[in-house]
């Protein structure tokens, strides 16, 4: 048996002014701290960092970012490196977005050398994957993942594992509204440990964290988080209002 503490992180995206994020944030902050059985994270965006950063030094709430660049600095004009990030006290940071892959070029190969410069700084990568629905429809879906898997974690020692949260976001489910069927979540979350258990070993792969995002709301939250490979979520939409996300961290009560 293995005791895997959920973890379920807010990914605001390009939403919030400093001012929202923090009223959001306190809004959060009751029930996060009443919470114990669930990790949770919220990505603001860089703007924001810091005035959440603030407000969440000494609580239980977690600050991640959404994105950085592998380089610590350098003239790259418009990023974000891992050690401001870190500086900032951000903990987490998501790599590898659906939304980084196809609109903004993001590849495998970029995304390993992101999680490679996270290690260095002891920063912890959400790692995302999915497919979209046409990859699904045409049964592709299981090679898609892979690829992204075994291309985002190449080279990673197997150390780093325990410490890294793969997030399963079904491309077709983010922000549609419709979400994958606790089913279907939990089959693509035990082929994903699978391929973990076949890159490093089966006692790693039972101890990293896989979350599943795409339309996660207070409906559909429990059965997804009662299947055995879910271990949390990685909230879009219904992260941006505290009387949305809260139902979301207490998914046990
Ligand atoms: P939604 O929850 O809005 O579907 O977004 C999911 C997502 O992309 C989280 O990273």
């Amino acid at each position: 048996m293995t005791s895997r503490i959920p973890i379920v992180a807010g990914n605001w995206k390009m939403y919030k002014i400093r001012s929202e994020a923090a009223d959001l944030v306190n809004g959060i902050l009751p029930a996060v701290s009443k919470n114990n059985y669930c990790e949770v994270v919220v990505c603001p965006p860089f703007t924001a960092l810091q005035t959440v950063a603030n407000i969440v030094k000494g609580t239980k709430l977690g600050l991640g970012a959404q994105n950085c660049h592998f380089e610590d600095s350098g003239a790259f004009t418009g990023e974000v490196s891992p050690l401001m990030l870190k500086d900032i006290g951000c903990k987490y940071v998501i790599i590898g977005h659906s939304e980084r892959r196809t609109k903004f070029g993001e590849t495998d190969e970029s995304i390993n050398k992101k999680l490679k410069a996270l290690y260095k700084h002891q920063l912890l990568p959400i790692l995302c994957c999915g497919e979209t629905l046409e990859e699904r429809e045409s049964k592709r879906l299981y090679e898609v993942v892979e690829r992204q898997i075994r291309g985002g974690l190449a080279d990673i020692p197997s150390e780093k594992m325990p410490t890294t949260v793969i997030a399963y976001e079904p491309v077709w489910a983010i922000g549609t509204g419709r979400t994958a069927t606790p089913e279907q979540a939990q089959d693509m979350h035990a082929f994903i440990r699978k391929i973990l258990a076949d890159m490093f070993d089966k006692s790693t792969a039972d101890n990293i964290r896989i979350q599943y995002g795409g339309s996660v709301n207070a409906g559909n939250v429990k059965q997804l988080m009662a299947q055995p490979d879910i271990d949390g979520a990685l909230v879009g939409g219904a992260s941006l209002e505290p009387e949305k996300f809260i139902p979301l961290i207490q998914f046990k009560d």
